[in-house]
């Protein structure tokens, strides 16, 4: 290997040829009926654009330059924090001057490649394959077989089965418009080509538009390698211009993410109700039931159970642990054996250790609680740590929250706590403290002994109870 002395330019490793990656999304999409622009609707939580710029980062590209059009700085905004070029469509005259915007920025050698912004769930391994063919002198294009062809551009052959070039269907005849190959739109090719073939484009067509699709062509015209490729799953060259399409690919996705876990091992009670946002990681033996929402990033360890209608977010469950219905989890560290729910809501920053039982309508935030420590029915435990073995009875809040600042409370290992108590923060129950039912406690409970506040018990005689006035 030799070493490179100029440090001020590029690096650039010429044994390898340059990938260059165009996402056209320029397009208004007026039917999605909405003020946000069509590729920052999501999918699974993400961003179509997202899963697009995603896909083709899984190929280590040089570049990838993204082209917007109107309304697009939001686009860019969104995408801030991601090394992206972005190249300005306007006004928006077809998907061949779209892609010729972005020729400036790309890298003249290597291939290019060309995606789509509204088109999500587009393979990383279908598009290596299309680059792997560009590498080799070729213009690679995508195509499939479709039921319904209506409205796509059609692959035309001749008699040998070569392919000759691309016609849009405005622009097709009766019998073209019989043929179900359709251009998909991805692409692959030498960049330099693209360079070349571009600004030579007519737009002297039924829509008045600079088609992309011309450039096949001119490749067979100049006597180029033309190859198709088609995708290995239909849902993969699908397109979103509608709500309606983008719910339909989001259940496509769902059904498809679904599909993946059970192959992992996941028992679903059924694939069809279970919504992934996010990467959801999974131990042995791990079982869902239905209508849970899992989004962020999720471990759920060997052995975990997850009953029906739980929201699971950005949380690491431990093996063995029993998540009951209905519960909700934000921003949560939770032990192995530990009991959930129902009804439970874990918020963020709250971490519980092995053999933890949090039950129903019992709220925990910011805290700590230790191994074996239970708070089984309608309590807040919030800004608290809570050692082990400490029973929290029904009723008990942490008063965290004076209406300025937020205190801790401090309880101790082997604590036992009655119903209806309150813990005045700032507040520390000793070790092996008991406090009575209905205590406030206002000061800090010494260890091993019963803590209560003074209260009497009268009973009136003779009082008779209010009846109603008829
Ligand atoms: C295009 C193809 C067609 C193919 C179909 C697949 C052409 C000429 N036709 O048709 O063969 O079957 O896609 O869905 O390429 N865009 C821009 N700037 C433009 C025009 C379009 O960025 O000036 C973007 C759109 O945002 C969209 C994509 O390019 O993401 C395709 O544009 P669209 O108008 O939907 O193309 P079609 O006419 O459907
Ligand atoms: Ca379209």
């Amino acid at each position: 290997m030799t070493s490179v002395s100029n440090t001020l330019a590029p690096f650039q490793d010429l044994t390898k040829p340059n990938l260059s990656v165009v996402v056209l999304a320029a397009g208004q999409g007026k039917r999605m009926k909405s003020a946000l622009p069509k590729v920052l609707h999501p999918i699974a939580g993400k961003a179509m654009l997202a899963h697009v710029v995603d896909a083709a980062n899984q190929l280590s590209p040089d570049q990838v330059c993204v082209i917007y059009g109107h309304g697009g700085e939001v686009v860019r905004a969104a995408f801030a924090n991601q090394s992206l070029l972005w190249a300005k469509q306007e006004p928006q005259l077809g998907t061949g001057h779209a892609v010729l915007q972005a020729i400036p920025q790309l890298a003249p050698h290597g291939v290019t490649l060309v995606l789509y912004g509204d088109v999500p769930l587009i393979r990383a391994a279908t598009l290596a394959k299309l680059v792997a063919i560009a590498k080799q002198n070729t213009l690679a294009w995508l195509t499939m077989r479709v039921k319904d062809p209506k409205g796509l551009g059609r692959i035309l052959r001749d008699e040998g089965g070569k392919v000759t070039e691309i016609v849009e269907d405005k622009d097709a005849t009766n019998e073209q418009r019989q043929i179900d190959e359709i251009n998909t739109g991805f692409l692959a090719c030498p960049t330099a080509w693209l360079a070349k073939w571009l600004p030579a484009l007519s737009n002297r067509n039924a829509q008045a538009e600079y088609y992309l699709t011309d450039i096949l062509a001119l490749a067979v015209a100049e006597g180029h390698k033309v190859e198709t490729l088609s995708a290995d799953a239909e849902f993969e060259i699908i397109g979103v211009n509608s709500k309606d399409q983008l719910a339909q690919l989001e259940r496509v996705y769902q059904l498809e993410n679904a599909r993946q876990l059970m192959v992992q091992g996941v028992s679903l009670i059924d694939p069809a109700r279970i919504d992934v946002r996010g990467t959801l990681t999974v131990g042995e033996d791990v079982s869902i039931d239905v209508n849970c929402i899992f989004e962020g990033q999720i471990h759920l360890a060997a052995n975990v159970k997850i009953g029906a209608n739980c929201i699971l977010q950005n949380c690491t469950v431990g093996s063995g642990t029993e998540i009951l219905p209905f519960t909700h989890i934000d921003s949560a560290t939770i032990g192995c054996n530990a009991r959930i729910g129902p009804y439970a809501r874990l918020r963020p920053g709250t971490t519980l250790a092995d053999e933890v039982h949090i039950g129903n309508f019992v709220e925990v935030k910011a805290s700590v609680v230790g191994a074996g420590s239970k708070a089984n029915h309608l309590s807040y435990v919030g800004d608290a740590s809570v050692g082990k073995n400490v029973n929290i009875g029904a009723g008990t809040i942490t008063c965290n929250y004076d209406g300025a600042n937020k205190h801790r409370t401090v309880i101790e290992d082997n604590v036992h706590i009655g119903s209806d108590v309150q813990l005045i923060a700032p507040v520390t129950v000793g070790k092996g403290a008991t406090i009575a039912a209905g205590t406030t406690v206002w000061k800090d409970a010494s260890p091993g002994e019963l803590t209560m506040n003074q209260k009497s018990q009268t009973t009136l005689p003779n009082w008779t109870r209010p009846s109603k006035i008829k």
